[in-house]
């Protein structure tokens, strides 16, 4: 974690003050990989010595569409556990593996499946959209699961005027904006975006007034107030790609804008404020992946009726394409 604590303290420093896997490693990797018959799943917020060890880098979104669909026999899901989680209730015939099993999610676990049901009791006959950053027990308990990608289709998809969004108040109150459907929010939110201030947020176009803004829907409200375009973390990656700007703003963990940097290097990306970082997406390393590939552990392992109960909402999102 030395290098990584250099990243954080110089924000203006990139994935290149990490090490990455030189091409022995990588290809040590392929052939292991190609054993084992694995396949590799990462996250946009994984550190660039993890995304290069990868098959497939994304969202929540692409992320557990893949896992529905592959034929690998394992998984190895870097990202967090309630991504790991979401491949193995997808896949349940396959072995997934989270190669580090402390990598959590404090939104996913500032609601419990009691929680909910309490949540439910006092909002009686009013359908529940969950996040899929959310336990699989949280998830058994609810009607549809979305991602930050999705959230407003689920929600309009909906047959009712009133639903219950958990766990995160920031997404719930943009989609609250954007349908007259009535939602109301279980008090969750993301500590790393909520670090990212509206007031960050004005000094960054006041510096650059021709810069795009775009942030994920878990900031502040006051944030997005000031956005261009709300967007998913691979949406940015998308939206970025094709549009004309030469400069952006980027409300979201910093992984992203060095993302950005990278694949545009004729284009500028600026952090709202100082870099922000998801600590727990941070914790993988490529040689967590490797461990994580040579010993078939740690497992995802979950129980089949919650598997079958939490499949549920998780496959009505995904039908909806
Ligand atoms: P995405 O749905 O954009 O992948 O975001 C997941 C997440 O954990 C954001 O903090
Ligand atoms: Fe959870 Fe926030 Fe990290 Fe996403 S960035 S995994 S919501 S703590």
């Amino acid at each position: 974690m030395v290098l990584y604590r250099i990243m954080i303290e110089d924000s203006s420093a990139g994935p290149s003050a990490l090490s990455v896997p030189d091409e022995t490693a990588l290809a040590d990797l392929a052939r292991l990989k190609k054993e084992r018959g694995a396949l590799v799943l990462a996250h946009t917020y994984q550190l660039p010595e993890v995304q290069a060890a990868a098959d497939l880098v994304g969202d929540s979104l692409e992320l557990s569409r893949a896992a529905a669909r592959t034929d690998a026999r394992v998984i190895v899901f870097c990202g967090v556990r309630f991504m790991a989680e979401t491949a193995k209730i997808l896949a349940p015939d396959r072995t997934v593996l989270l190669p580090v099993e402390s990598a959590g999610c404090p939104m996913a676990d500032s609601i419990t499946a009691e929680d909910l049901r309490a949540f439910k009791s006092r909002h009686p006959g009013r359908p529940v959209v969950t996040y899929v950053n959310s336990t699989a027990e949280v998830k058994a308990e609810s009607d549809w699961c979305c991602t930050s990608a999705n959230a407003l289709k689920v929600i309009e998809a909906v047959d009712a005027p009133e639903i219950l969004c958990v766990p995160d108040r920031n997404l719930a109150r943009w989609c609250q904006r954007n349908t007259k459907k009535k939602l109301i929010w279980w008090d969750g939110f993301c500590m790393v975006h909520v670090r990212i201030t509206p007031e960050d947020a004005r000094a960054g176009k006041a510096k650059y007034p021709d810069a795009l803004l775009l942030a994920h829907p878990e900031c502040e409200p006051e944030v997005l107030d000031l956005a261009d375009h709300v967007l998913s973390t691979s949406q940015m990656l998308a939206f970025a790609a094709r549009s004309p700007a030469r400069r952006f703003l980027i409300a979201t963990e910093a992984e992203v804008v060095w993302r950005l940097r990278k694949d545009h290097p004729d284009r500028e990306f600026y952090t709202v404020g100082a870099a922000q970082h998801c600590l727990n997406m941070k914790k993988t390393r490529f040689a967590d992946v490797v461990r994580a590939l040579e010993g078939g552990k740690p497992v995802v392992d979950l129980d089949p009726g919650l598997m079958d109960r939490a499949r549920l909402p998780i496959e009505r999102m995904l039908a909806l394409a």
